[in-house]
C-alpha cells in the first residue's frame, strides 16, 4: 500500500512539543517539565515552537541507537500495527517504518507532522505508512485497531492522563501493548571537577532547573491531578504485566557533531534566557561562559574526559486479552 500525509487539522490546539523533560507524572498536564534527556519548552517556558523543534531533531539524532534498542525491546515486528501517538518530529516514528507492517503517526502540531513525512520518507521499510495531524486525547480510530501504541514524552502535556491512557487503551487490541516514555535521567556530560569554578556545576544547573520549573503548584483550567508513578498510572488505566525499563545512553569524548550540538543548545540557553540566567550565581555564568565559547583554552569540547549519559525510561503495560 501506498504510504500517505494527511495534514487535516483535527484539533489546532497547540501544547507544541516539549523538548526537556523529566516526566514526571504528578504535575499532570499543561507543560509542567520533566527532564530526562534535556528537554524542556514547557508552556510559561518562551521557547518558540522553531527552536523545539531544533531540539526535538538533534535529540532524535542523538538518540537514535537508543531508540532502536527501546524498538528491540518491545519485540516490533512485521505483523504488527503500531500508532506512534504525539510523534514529533518522526526519530522513533522512522525506526518503527522499518520494523512494523502498518504505521500511523500523529501529532498536534503540524510542522511536526511534515517532519515526520521526511523522516519516514527517507527511510527503507512498509510503506503502509500514515502520518497525520490529530489529538492523542481524542484519536479518530477504531476500538482495538492497534497491536503496539507508543507514546513518548507526550502524556505530561495533556490534561487528564489517566483519560489519555484510557484513549491509548481503547485503541489497543486486546492483548497489544502500550508503550510511554516519560521519565529518565538528566543528562550529564562533564566531571565533579572540572579546574574551573566549584566543583559540582551540573548539579547546581540541576537545582536551579528545579527552581526553574518548581513553582507553586497552580492548575490550569481543566487540568486533573494525577500525584503517582509512571507504572502507576498504566496499572490505573486497567492494563497488565506492567513492566519499566531504563535505557542508558554513554558516550565518551571526542563527540560527535550532533552531541555536541545537543549539550550546546541546551546548556546556551541558561546564559541566553534571562529568566534562566538569574537562577545561577556569577561565578557558574562565567565558568558556563568559558565553557560554551570555542576561542577559549576552557571550550568545553577542548576536553578530552567528557563523558555524555543520560537514561530514558520506558513504562510498558499489556491491554488484557478478554477487555
Ligand atoms: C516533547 S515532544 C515528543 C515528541 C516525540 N514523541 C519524542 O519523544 O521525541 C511532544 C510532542 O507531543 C505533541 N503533542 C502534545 N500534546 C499532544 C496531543 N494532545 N496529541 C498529540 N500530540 C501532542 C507535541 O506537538 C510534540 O510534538
Amino acid at each position: 500500500m501506498l504510504a500517505q500525509m494527511q495534514v487535516e487539522v483535527r484539533d489546532e490546539r497547540s501544547e507544541a512539543a516539549d523538548p526537556v523533560h523529566d516526566g514526571r507524572p504528578g504535575h499532570t498536564g499543561h507543560g509542567r517539565h520533566s527532564g530526562a534527556d534535556g528537554h524542556s519548552g514547557h508552556s510559561g517556558d518562551a521557547t518558540s515552537p522553531e527552536e523545539i523543534r531544533r531540539s526535538l531533531l538533534i535529540h532524535d539524532r542523538v538518540f537514535k541507537r537508543s531508540h532502536q534498542e527501546i524498538a528491540s525491546w518491545l519485540e516490533v515486528g512485521r505483523e504488527h500495527r503500531v500508532l506512534d501517538a504525539g510523534c514529533g518530529v518522526g526519530g522513533m516514528t522512522a525506526v518503527f517504518t522499518q520494523l512494523a507492517a502498518s504505521l500511523e503517526a500523529i501529532d498536534l502540531d503540524e510542522q511536526n507532522v511534515a517532519e515526520t513525512w521526511i523522516r519516514v520518507n527517507a527511510t527503507a521499510g512498509t510503506r503502509d505508512v500514515r502520518v497525520a495531524t490529530g489529538d492523542l486525547t481524542a484519536l479518530a480510530y477504531e476500538d482495538a485497531t492497534f497491536d503496539l501504541v507508543w507514546c513518548s514524552r507526550v502524556i505530561h502535556h495533556v490534561p487528564d492522563t489517566v483519560a489519555a491512557v484510557r484513549e491509548l487503551v481503547r485503541v489497543t487490541r486486546p492483548g497489544g501493548t502500550i508503550a510511554i516514555r516519560e521519565g529518565g535521567f538528566p543528562f550529564r556530560v562533564l566531571p565533579d571537577d572540572i579546574g574551573l569554578g566549584e566543583r559540582w556545576l551540573e548539579d547546581r544547573l540541576s537545582a536551579a532547573g528545579v527552581g526553574r520549573f518548581g513553582r507553586p503548584r497552580e492548575p490550569e483550567a481543566g487540568s486533573v491531578p494525577y500525584p503517582f508513578g509512571w507504572s502507576q498510572l498504566l496499572a490505573d488505566a486497567c492494563l497488565v504485566d506492567v513492566e519499566t525499563k531504563t535505557f542508558g545512553f554513554d558516550s565518551l569524548s571526542p563527540l560527535s557533531a550532533d552531541e555536541e550540538a545537543w549539550v550546546t543548545h541546551h546548556w546556551r540557553r541558561w546564559l541566553t534566557r534571562e529568566d534562566w540566567r538569574a537562577l545561577l550565581g556569577p561565578e557558574d555564568i562565567e565558568v558556563m561562559e568559558q565553557l560554551l565559547d570555542p576561542d577559549s583554552p576552557h571550550h568545553l569540547f577542548r576536553r578530552t574526559d567528557l563523558h555524555l549519559r543520560a537514561g530514558l525510561t520506558v513504562d510498558t503495560g499489556r491491554k488484557p486479552a478478554s477487555a
